[in-house]
């Protein structure tokens, strides 16, 4: 049994971001029928212009606010009878968590006891909407740690986060999965691995090559280059997310992924070779490669995720449809088609622009 026909007013947080907008985009195509509140911040890695495709809908709200703001929360369940939330909002960035922690405890962990709250308040104390509800919470593998050469990451393996960003995932998870033991509230947790695809902020890993590769700037390649990475492309990751919202059990947790295991190094090298195919080799004559730097490595890095996803795929029937080589050839093409926007990230003008759209709203 599916909850297509009982979704009605689903809340997604962090809708302005990368993941988030991609999904945004998904489910107002997939859910004719559904109304989508998306809740974002705007920090510096929200950017509604990953939306302006679909910002004009009638079925879409876009609402500037912190998920830390008890009472906007509590009024948005209230006011739009939210019976779906998908908890995407977080600050995501592993090197600027290491830099500075306290916005990743204040929002990954207080914004999620927040949002939880307001749905137990308005789900079960008032319990005001009427239907079947659905917490999702969108997590990452990086709670399980580290592993070695071998094995993957399953639902049951033990948290071990080793940053600050990964702990404060952890603690969210532990949250979420308190909610539903202690009050019954009907949660459910995604655990997945790394996403690549456009609107993919440029401080991550494969936007920050593709700008400056094509840019002819330094490649920087944290220690040896053989840390590995399991990409998954982020279409992907939002189908899992509406499979799990459709069909997922109440109180599970399912690991999402694209058995696509990749050292950082052959990632670099792969973009640079696609990129010198595609617009010619750097002014100099020499190919991208070239480019390439070892740096100082992250501090605590993890050498290796890697997610078994066969929960998802044989209780619910989600595979990847894009398979690395082809999301990778479609992502340096997203980025090669959309310079402007590249720019104004990257120079942060897309933020004054914003802020005064939303002034005083
Ligand atoms: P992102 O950094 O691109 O976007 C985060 C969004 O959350 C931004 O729009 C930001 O403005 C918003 N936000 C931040 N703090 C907020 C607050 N206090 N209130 C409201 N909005 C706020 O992140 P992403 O890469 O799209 O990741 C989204 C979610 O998916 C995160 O929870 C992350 O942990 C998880 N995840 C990411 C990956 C990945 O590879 N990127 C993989 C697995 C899980
Ligand atoms: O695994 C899921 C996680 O993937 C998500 O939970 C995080 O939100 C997301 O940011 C991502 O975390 P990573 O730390 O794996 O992603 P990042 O793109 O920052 O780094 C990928 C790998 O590349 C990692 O081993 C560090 C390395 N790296 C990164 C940067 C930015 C470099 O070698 N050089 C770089 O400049």
């Amino acid at each position: 049994m599916t909850r297509d026909s009982r979704m009605k007013n689903i809340l997604v947080t962090g809708g302005a971001g990368f993941i988030g907008s991609n999904f945004v985009r998904l489910a107002l195509s997939r859910l004719p029928d559904c109304r989508l509140i998306n809740l974002d911040k705007l920090t510096y890695a929200g950017n509604p212009g990953n939306l302006v495709d679909i910002q004009d809908d009638p079925r879409y709200r876009f609402v500037q606010g912190d998920i830390c703001d008890a009472a906007l929360v509590a009024e948005l369940f209230a006011d739009e009878q939210i019976d779906t939330v998908v908890h995407f909002a977080a600050e995501s960035h592993v090197d600027r968590s290491i830099d500075g922690p306290a916005e990743f405890i204040q929002t990954n962990i207080v914004g999620t006891f927040t949002l939880l709250e307001a749905a137990r308040q308005a789900w079960l104390v008032n319990a005001a909407v009427a239907g079947d509800k659905r917490f999702l919470h969108v997590s990452t593998d990086e709670v399980y740690g580290s592993l070695g050469e071998t094995g993957m990451f399953t639902e049951t393996t033990r948290y071990d986060p080793r940053s600050p960003y990964s702990a404060s995932k952890a603690s969210s998870d532990h949250l979420v999965s308190a909610y539903f033991h202690t009050y019954g509230l009907p949660t459910v947790i995604t655990n997945c691995s790394n996403n690549y695809g456009p609107y993919h902020f440029p401080e991550k890993l494969i936007p920050l090559i593709i700008n400056n590769a094509l840019n002819g700037k330094d490649l920087p390649v944290y220690g040896d280059g053989k840390n590995v990475r399991d990409w998954l492309y982020v279409v992907d990751h939002c189908t899992a997310i509406l499979t799990v919202l459709h069909q997922g059990g109440v109180g599970e947790t399912y690991n999402v992924g694209g058995n696509n295991e990749k050292q950082n190094i052959e990632i670099v090298q792969t973009v640079c070779d696609i990129l010198d195919q595609k617009v010619g080799p750097l002014p100099s004559g020499e190919p991208r490669r070239s480019l390439i730097r070892f740096v100082k490595d992250r501090p605590g890095h993890d050498r290796r995720y890697a997610i078994d996803a066969g929960k998802i795929a044989a209780e619910l029937g989600w595979k990847p449809s894009v398979t690395f080589a082809e999301g990778i050839v479609k992502t340096i093409e997203w980025y090669l088609a959309n310079p402007d926007w590249v720019a104004a990230v990257v120079d942060g003008s897309y933020q004054e622009y914003y802020r005064q759209m939303y002034a005083g709203r």
